[in-house]
């Protein structure tokens, strides 16, 4: 295989970034320099590693799975299939998470997966302290790798079990703070998105029969781990502003929305 095959082979899966996947492809899976390949786009590049990448990419499966890592905010995540692919949109509830968090606080990261969140926020705000909580143990292991991988070990606390049902596992603890991305996308529309995001998992995406159930959770069983002014910041999908807002209103919070960057309502700020 050369190089001018290699990418069109990835235009068929991804006509719009191909040129780019083949670079980060080949930056993980060939010895050669990329400028190299570049000037010599019929010279043989195959190696067993490339094929098989190849493979996958083309069976849709992430490329962030298949070189096994990737940047959010400013640190590398380790990624695989038991955790979803941290996403840029998430960066903006952790430009607040930074910006709001008084000096020294101590925060909480429900339904962590990468560990993204705690992470990033941990690495840019040095006072600060978390707990970070998933159910899964495959996909916290992943977090705490991550946690070491950028420094923050020291200063987060990670916890299995389940967000929806045993909150009680945090009885005597107060946080500044509740961090939050769980899974908020229905059914219905988890079955029409693309063949990659159906690689990442279920448990990671689906959020109830209304994509409601972790926020009414989370709201009213959380709370009571809130210092007197503490806060949540939830990421949300684009058409959710108006159910949090009802949420927030119920169990007497103030709502405020943030847009991500490209316009779409975000991340939900609620305050007592
Ligand atoms: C949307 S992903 C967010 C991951 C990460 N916070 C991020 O922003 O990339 C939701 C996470 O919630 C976890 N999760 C799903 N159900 C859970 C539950 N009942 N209790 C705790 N964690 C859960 C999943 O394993 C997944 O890691």
């Amino acid at each position: 295989m050369n190089y001018n095959e290699l990418t069109r082979r990835l235009k068929a899966v991804s006509p719009d970034a191909f040129e780019l996947e083949a670079e980060i492809l080949l930056e993980a899976f060939s010895d050669k320099k990329i400028a190299y390949i570049l000037a010599h786009r019929e010279e043989e590049i195959g190696s067993q590693e490339l094929f098989s990448a190849l493979k996958r990419r083309e069976n849709r499966e992430p490329l962030q799975y298949i070189i096994g890592k990737w940047e959010f905010f400013r640190q590398e995540y380790f990624v695989d299939e038991n955790c979803l692919i941290p996403r840029s949109d998430t960066e903006i509830l952790v430009e607040r998470a930074i910006e709001l968090l008084p000096r020294n606080a101590h925060f909480l990261d429900l339904c962590t997966g990468s560990g993204c969140i705690a992470v990033s926020t941990l690495a840019e705000r040095v006072d600060t302290s978390a707990v970070m909580v998933d159910k899964f143990p495959k996909t916290l292991e992943i977090a705490i790798k991550n946690a070491s991988h950028n420094g923050v070990s020291d200063r987060v606390e990670p916890m299995l079990f389940d967000v929806l049902s045993d909150e009680n596992a945090l009885e005597g603890k107060k946080f500044d703070a509740i961090l939050s991305n769980p899974p908020y996308i229905r059914p219905e529309v988890i079955e029409n998105l693309s063949d990659e995001v159906k690689h990442e998992p279920y448990a990671a995406l689906y959020g109830g029969e209304d994509g409601l159930i972790f926020y009414n959770r989370i709201v009213e069983n959380y709370s009571k781990f809130l210092k007197d002014e503490g806060f949540i910041l939830f990421e949300i999908g684009y058409d959710q502003a108006d159910d949090l807002k009802k949420i927030a209103e119920k169990h007497g919070y103030s709502c405020s929305i943030y847009k991500d960057y490209g316009g779409n309502d975000r991340v939900a700020y609620l305050k007592k």
